[in-house]
């Protein structure tokens, strides 16, 4: 049986989920579905990047020991995720026993490789991005130029990976493999990223006593990127079910954000070339939400969070909204007015009215029976939102199913079938009604992945021994 393993970034648990963690998680969600669907065993990984400086800090405001913190933020996250019918098959954290010998492993192999060596760093750091900022990076005022904050000053003794001993042989795995980073504009940016700026890099900090330990040296703690990017071994069994990781690794999807794409797409392949462990096949690298036009924060108040939208709408809506609104890879901005818009033409109008209307007429006009022999006789032929689906093309493959929904729709208003009923057309009437049922069960099948819940609703009302329409519509108009 092929295997699909597939990934999100584990998140900073320093504050709680909103849209744009939710849309990474949503993605692999769909694409985890639809290889589950297509018979693959399907790994799915989701998890929290705890040993960051940031949950210090927010522990201390929060009064909170760093253990009873870090338990009670995981377990939000895991929850949220739970709520929302992610179908994870593994939260990992990173403070978690079996991770943190993972890390220890790995750092091994790569000290024994000679990629790790004793220097001083001097420079800036910002806690907020968990990463080192050169001078030059640094805005006018001497700020980081994402948090507009002064970052911290360091001079410490540090220990490096030489990771601009793989500049060649990133940019050689790059070339050969087109689909090793998507989308193109995304690889094309860590090209330069790497042709132009890779260094070495501070893999521990000596400043610190939160984090894994470097093994060998305890006054000193591991980088918080070096150890999450392990995750993605850990979570599926590295350094301790080697039968389990063999099966997995590779991945076949790291998905992201575009924020972090130089962690993942140069940092990441190079640690591993440098342990000698396989590179995953794809990195697929996406945009950013804003929420009413501007970046989300708490102090514009504009963060969206998915479980209050739940109130509102059904998750499936929100899910619909997100992969229709803007292509996968591109930025997109979230308004409940324009959720409320497609809400109620694309999914009450067009494909709730195509249902309610569907499944009365099967009702008054064939007795609420259907005859499984008639319905294999027809299909629209939506293979082609698969192959969307596959290339990470979640918009075109969401318009394909709507067009064989605007296509049934139009059949109905041409054929009449109440007409051919009136008429005693009893033959055409038959067929026009298997036609349109065999195609609803045909766009069930691909919207599934998007939509796990209503399509499992409209499939019950589908395979019904008697058919008929449920008073309430599944999907009422919102005003
Ligand atoms: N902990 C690191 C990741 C380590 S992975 C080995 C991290 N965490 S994070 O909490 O900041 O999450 C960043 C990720 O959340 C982004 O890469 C993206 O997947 C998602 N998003 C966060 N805000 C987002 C938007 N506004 N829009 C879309 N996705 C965004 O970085």
């Amino acid at each position: 049986m092929d295997k699909f393993y597939i990934t999100t970034p584990i998140y900073y648990i320093n504050g709680t989920p909103h849209l744009g963690h939710t849309y990474t998680t949503v993605a692999a969600d769909i694409l985890a579905r639809w290889h589950r669907i297509q018979g693959k065993d399907v790994f799915f990984l989701v998890g929290t990047d705890e040993n960051s400086q940031k949950v210090v800090e927010a522990a201390k405001k929060a009064g909170k020991s760093l253990q009873e913190f870090t338990d009670e933020m995981s377990s939000i996250w895991r929850e949220t995720w739970l709520k929302l019918g992610i179908s994870f098959d593994r939260f990992i954290r990173t403070t978690s026993p079996e991770h943190i010998n993972a890390v220890k492993i790995f750092w091994e192999r790569v000290q024994e490789k000679g990629d790790i060596y004793l220097g001083e760093y001097e420079g800036w750091y910002c806690v907020d991005c968990e990463e080192f900022i050169k001078e030059s990076d640094l805005d006018d005022g001497g700020l980081c130029p994402y948090h507009k904050k002064k970052p911290d000053i360091l001079k410490e003794k540090n220990y490096f990976f030489r990771l601009s001993k793989y500049k060649d042989a990133l940019l050689e795995h790059i070339e050969k493999n087109p689909d090793f980073i998507l989308p193109v504009e995304r690889r094309n940016e860590v090209v330069s990223y790497i042709k132009n700026h890779l260094e070495d890099i501070s893999i521990s900090r000596e400043t610190i006593d939160w984090g894994i330990p470097v093994p060998g040296d305890e006054n000193q703690r591991i980088y918080v990127w070096f150890d999450a990017l392990i995750n993605y071994l850990s979570g599926i069994g590295f350094g301790q079910d080697e039968a389990k990781f063999s099966k997995y690794w590779p991945a076949d999807v790291h998905l992201l954000g575009k924020e972090i794409s130089k962690f993942h797409c140069a940092l990441w392949p190079a640690m591993l070339m440098s342990a000698e462990i396989e590179l995953p096949k794809t990195f697929f690298v996406h945009g950013h939400w804003t929420s009413d036009g501007q970046k989300m924060s708490k102090t514009i108040g504009n963060v969206v969070n998915p479980i209050d939208l739940m109130q509102e709408f059904s998750f499936d809506v929100v899910r619909y909204f997100l992969f229709r609104e803007t292509p996968f890879g591109s930025d997109g901005d979230f308004s409940i007015a324009r959720l409320k818009e497609r809400y109620n033409s694309e999914l009450a109008n067009d494909l709730g009215n195509l249902l309610q209307r569907t499944l009365n007429m099967i009702d008054k006009y064939l007795d609420g029976r259907i005859d499984e022999e008639k319905v294999a006789l027809y299909s629209y032929g939506l293979e082609q939102a698969g192959v969307y689906l596959e290339n990470f093309k979640f918009d075109l493959a969401l318009q394909e199913i709507w067009s064989a929904v605007s296509h049934l729709n139009k059949f109905i208003e041409e054929e009449k079938p109440w007409e051919l009923f009136k008429n005693n057309e009893k033959e055409k009437l038959s067929e026009v009604l298997h036609r349109v049922y065999a195609i609803l069960k045909e766009i069930v099948y691909f919207l599934e992945p998007f939509m796990p819940e209503i399509t499992k609703k409209m499939r019950e009302l589908l395979e019904k021994d008697r058919i008929s329409a449920p008073d309430t519509p599944l999907f009422p108009k919102k005003e």
